[in-house]
């Protein structure tokens, strides 16, 4: 099968994007034919640091390579960098309704942060995201629930093209983890951890212990006392139980029995341990990674070089079918 999935380089990576995404990928690398593409041309449709940006990519690339994925077995590339993305885009404009990008959640949401004041590129960013997995003929694309109706829209896309144009794209599946496809914010556990969000909200993969016990001491619950996991009445503890047993592979139920004559305080305490714990391959794996930028650029150099020769036989085939000039 034919594996592709992306995340934006910009801001932190947390526990979320691990659970929701890299997690999956790093389980579906070994048996399919996989791509991971840094996303450099979505973040640009938001507000950003130009000058942090290019370190921003290549952290992105050292999270990837520190969260288990091994670039002998996965492409991973920069998607600026492989300009058959940006050209498929712009033709796949040309078959995209309007409406359909208008009902998008993540652009209705987006454009109210940015008071209204949003670039076109917001919009037409599921296009671009579109155009990433068709170039691919990609299979099933593994991510989060919140992208779950990107990658619908991008079948729908790639089943036009096939009425209007004849049969050229596989259509794409999304494939979401059973569990931790929506870790909640522990700030504020009725909405989704997001990396854009202030750092209480999320688990960064890489902060400190002495962050994560803070954090996870500060997590907000209920008034209540009893640790159950009941999503609608109590998301807080619902959340940190989902947590807990993402990280320790223990059954939700067993996890309640374990701690029936425990406090909060106490639930807490051994949460942000075992965490603590978890984390701890990721960070040193990192530290390791950040003194050797050459190698990091060579990799995603390599991932280029492969991902450019599908990307460009794909555009032409696609450019044939539109009766493009030859
Ligand atoms: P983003 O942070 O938007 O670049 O998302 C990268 C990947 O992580 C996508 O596959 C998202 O669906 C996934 N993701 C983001 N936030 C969460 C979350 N709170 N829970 C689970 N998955 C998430
Ligand atoms: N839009 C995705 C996000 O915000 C990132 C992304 C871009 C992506 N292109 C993709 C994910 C292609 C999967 C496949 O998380």
């Amino acid at each position: 099968m034919r594996i592709f999935s992306g995340i934006q380089p910009t801001g932190s990576l947390h526990i979320g994007n691990y659970f929701g995404a890299i997690k999956q990928w790093v389980d579906l690398q070994d048996k399919n034919d996989c791509l991971f593409c840094i996303v450099d041309l979505h973040a640009i449709t938001s507000p950003y640091e130009i000058k942090e940006f290019e370190s921003k990519v290549l952290e992105k690339a050292i999270v990837y390579l520190s969260a288990g994925i091994n670039p002998e077995k996965a492409i991973m590339f920069v998607q600026s960098k492989v300009k058959e993305h940006t050209e498929l885009c712009w033709l796949l404009n040309s078959i995209t309704p309007l409406g359909e990008l208008q009902r998008m959640t993540q652009y209705k949401e987006k454009s109210l942060k940015q008071k209204k004041k949003e670039c076109a590129g917001l919009l037409n960013y599921p296009i671009l995201m579109a155009a990433d997995i068709l170039l691919y003929n990609t299979d099933i694309v593994p991510v989060g629930e919140d992208q779950k109706q990107h990658v619908e829209l991008a079948r729908d896309i790639a089943k036009r093209f096939n009425h209007l144009f004849g049969e050229t794209f596989t259509l794409p599946q999304a494939q979401l983890p059973k569990q931790g496809a929506r870790i909640m914010s522990i700030s504020n556990p009725k909405e989704k951890m997001s990396k854009s969000g202030a750092p209480e909200n999320y688990i960064s993969l890489f902060d400190s212990p002495k962050d994560i016990r803070k954090k996870i001491k500060s997590a907000v619950t209920d008034t209540e006392k009893t640790i159950k996991y009941n999503k609608t009445k109590k998301p807080g503890i619902s959340n940190l139980l989902t947590i807990y047993s993402l990280l320790s592979d223990k059954k939700i139920r067993d996890i309640e029995d374990e701690m029936k004559d425990k406090s909060y305080k106490e639930f807490k305490e051994s949460l942000a341990e075992l965490i603590v714990l978890k984390l701890e391959p990721f960070r040193k794996k990192r530290e390791e990674l950040l003194s050797r930028e050459v190698y990091v650029r060579e990799i995603l150099k390599k991932g280029e070089e492969k991902a450019s020769v599908i990307a460009q036989s794909k555009i032409n085939e696609v450019k044939n079918k539109m009766g493009l000039y030859s």
